[in-house]
């Protein structure tokens, strides 16, 4: 679209490669929703980073219950990236959580683990306020660029040195509502 119209921008889909398609990601949370139901309490409270994770918390959250969890949910807001493909490289807090965490199991639910600045900031800062135990899950793991000495409990994919987009996951705020994972072709 041109700035000055006022039709909505149109996904040129076409620009974009799949990397997980829908089918794959369902089959996924699936098998993780089992592995987190044998192993964590079933009422965990789970702990969404927003905003990239809306979607993979939401088709997790039902699959947790239907492997028999009563999961509760909380959300925070924590950013590096911005509208930007390039991590800030500082990690900012702008919506914190309302639950209390003390004493309670807890599941830190991501979309990518990167340089994991993300999820040990999270992880910490409930550890800190006196969470009984912290375990942390990610749709993706971009394990070569960590730089954190974090591994997430609960892996959905790996994932190369791309940026990715879909599944809730946007670039410079789009692309979040496709239905898959995909990587936006620069050439
Ligand atoms: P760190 O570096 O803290 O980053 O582990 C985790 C957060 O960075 C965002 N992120 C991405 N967002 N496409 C995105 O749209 C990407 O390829 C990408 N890699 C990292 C994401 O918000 C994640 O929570």
């Amino acid at each position: 679209m041109t700035g000055s119209s006022d039709k909505p921008m149109e996904h040129n889909l076409s620009q974009i490669d799949v990397i997980y398609d829908a089918e794959t990601i369902a089959d996924r949370i699936e098998v993780l929703s089992q592995k987190i139901a044998s192993d964590l309490p079933e009422d965990v409270l789970i702990i969404v980073i927003l905003k990239g994770s809306f979607i993979f918390a939401a088709d997790l959250l039902r699959a947790l219950d239907s492997s028999g969890m009563q999961p509760m949910v909380d959300f925070i807001t924590i950013w590096s990236y911005g509208a930007s493909t390039e991590s800030t490289g500082t990690v900012n807090l702008t919506r914190d959580i309302t639950e209390d965490v003390r004493d309670r199991a807890v599941l830190v639910v991501d979309d990518i683990l990167d340089t994991g600045r993300t999820l040990a900031y999270a992880k910490n800062l409930m550890t800190s306020r006196g969470a009984k135990t912290v375990h942390t899950c990610v749709l993706l793991d971009k394990e070569a660029r960590r730089e954190e000495p974090i591994e997430a409990n609960y892996v959905g994919f790996p994932v190369e040195d791309v940026f990715v987009v879909g599944y809730g996951i946007d670039k410079a705020h789009r692309f979040r509502s496709l239905p898959f994972i995909g990587v936006v072709r620069t050439s």
